[in-house]
């Protein structure tokens, strides 16, 4: 099979955003939800399934190729809702400039933002055979993020399943 075709239905992305946020959210007393196609993984990182006719493939050197979406949505809330963070249907963007996460940001999803870069020369193959992919926040990605973090803070690994297994 040429592998430049892969379907992709069956694909996952698995993505924590970043751990500490997470931590810190639900440390403080906050919460986060999740819902619309989106789960949570049982060390609290978010599953999100793939969108019909997503077109992420794998090229001859296993790294990723296309644009993909994925389905689900992730609320954080905490100190009484002054930390009100919403991302949704988060898309992996693969382009001659580089890498990218795009997502969007309120629940009408009429806009998106790109939240992360991603280093695919870094990527490595997971302990499933997922691809494992550095992911940084980009420069616009504050504004999900509750405008805390600099552009180029280190966030979770991608974790990409093209293919069911
Ligand atoms: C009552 C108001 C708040 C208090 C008392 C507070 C307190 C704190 C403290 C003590 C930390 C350091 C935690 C650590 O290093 O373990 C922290 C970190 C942080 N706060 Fe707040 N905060 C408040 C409001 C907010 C709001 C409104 C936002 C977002 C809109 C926010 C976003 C963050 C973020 C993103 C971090 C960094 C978490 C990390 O990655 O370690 N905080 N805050």
């Amino acid at each position: 099979m040429d592998s430049d075709r892969t379907p992709n239905e069956g694909a996952t992305l698995t993505w924590g955003v970043k751990q500490s946020f997470r931590a810190y959210v639900e440390g403080s007393g906050g919460v986060i939800e999740v819902g619309e196609g989106a789960r949570r993984a049982a060390d609290g990182e978010f599953v999100f399934a793939s969108a019909p006719g997503a077109g992420l493939r794998l090229n001859a050197d296993g790294k990723p190729e296309g644009a993909g979406r994925f389905l689900g949505e992730v609320r954080c809330q905490a100190h009484g809702g002054m930390l009100d963070v919403f991302l949704a249907d988060p898309g992996v963007e693969v382009g001659p400039a580089g890498a990218a996460v795009t997502v969007a940001d309120s629940r009408t999803r009429d806009r998106r933002v790109e939240l992360a870069l991603l280093d695919l020369a870094a990527a490595k193959v997971g302990d499933e055979g997922e691809i494992v992919i550095p992911a940084k926040l980009s420069k616009d990605g504050w504004r999900i993020l509750g405008d805390h973090y600099l552009p180029s803070t280190p966030l979770d690994p991608l974790r990409l399943k093209l293919r069911p297994s």
